[in-house]
């Protein structure tokens, strides 16, 4: 009796470890039949994997410039887009301190970062007006690559503001520029979405915007458009102006029109042009006050 009670527990437990493998067999089974989608952009392989080194890295070098100044919530912005960027291959990122020298923070944020990056500082003019805060520091960015990268390597120039919202599909877009290219920004304007929103043939047919309609010949944001270092370096003079629709006069310098950039994405948006709002902190001396304690950097 006791040996037929044995021998009845036994046949339970392999009937229930046989059980297990024909359902792990068949979990196996189904996540691996080849029905899925081939993934073939770099993109959708670092969404899905979150791991780039295993992806073939893309031969057009993307140069991104972004002008950044102290305030409280520098970190946090950049850490936001540095993360974003280690999903970007072949990637080199500008970073300019609006500041007369390099402030420890970003340095040691920069280092820590193991991005491709080159750190540059330049102090911004005092704003009149209406006029571009980040003037000088832009200018001085797009010099520095000129002078320094394009002439090694081409590549694809964007500027990129420290606190946009950026879909990494916009980065993949960018490599095909030839010239130049534009798309559609959102939140920006005074509308839902500016820039170019119908595109045929790899051009631009319709733009849309709400601030300045008439007066901007590119009717788009500085996160909206790129250049290609070749025309950056066959027009090694042009800037930006101290003009509060810079984007405009920089692409009209460059010798662009409407009808000779690319367009790209138009039915999609692929950035936005968000902003941090400024944090309260006015009660930040008394806590200093109360609490002593090492202030922890934010
Ligand atoms: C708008 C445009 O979208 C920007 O591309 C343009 O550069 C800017 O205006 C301008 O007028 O200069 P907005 O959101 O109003 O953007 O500007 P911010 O995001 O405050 O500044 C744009 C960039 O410049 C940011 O990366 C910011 O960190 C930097 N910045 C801003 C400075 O380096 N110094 C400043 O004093 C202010
Ligand atoms: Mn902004």
């Amino acid at each position: 009796m006791k040996y037929l009670s044995f021998l009845y527990v036994v046949i339970i437990m392999a009937l229930l470890i046989l059980g297990t493998a024909i359902v792990n067999i068949d979990v196996k089974e189904r996540s691996s039949t080849p029905n899925r989608k081939v993934v073939t952009s770099h993109v959708t392989s670092a969404l899905t994997s979150h791991d780039t080194t295993s992806v073939t890295s893309p031969s057009v070098k993307i140069y991104a410039i972004t002008s950044t100044y102290k305030r409280p919530e520098q970190k946090s912005e950049l850490t936001r887009l540095s993360h974003m960027i280690k999903l970007i291959p072949n990637f080199h990122w500008v970073v300019i301190e609006d500041s007369k020298g390099k402030t420890p923070l970003v340095s040691n944020f920069l280092k820590k970062s193991g991005l491709n990056v080159t750190h540059l500082c330049k102090k911004n003019a005092k704003r009149i007006g209406h006029g571009p805060k980040d003037l000088l520091t832009r200018n001085f960015a797009l010099n520095w690559v000129r002078n320094h990268l394009a002439k090694k390597e081409k590549g694809i120039v964007y500027f990129m503001d420290d606190d946009n919202t950026y879909d990494l599909r916009l980065f993949e877009e960018m490599r095909t520029t030839e010239i130049a290219a534009a798309w559609p920004v959102g939140l920006v304007g005074k509308v839902l979405y500016e820039g170019p929103v119908v595109c045929r043939g790899g051009r631009v047919q319709k733009w849309r915007t709400g601030w300045k309609v008439e007066k901007r010949t590119f009717k788009l944001d500085m996160a909206g458009f790129c250049v290609h270092t070749d025309l950056l370096l066959q027009k090694p003079d042009v800037k930006f102006k101290d003009v509060s629709t810079l984007e405009d006069f920089f692409l009209v310098d460059l010798g662009l029109t409407p009808k000779t950039i690319e367009g790209k994405h138009c039915d999609e948006i692929l950035v936005w042009h968000t902003r941090t709002e400024v944090t309260d902190i006015s009660h930040e001396k008394y806590a200093i006050a109360r609490y002593n304690v090492t202030l922890i950097e934010v």
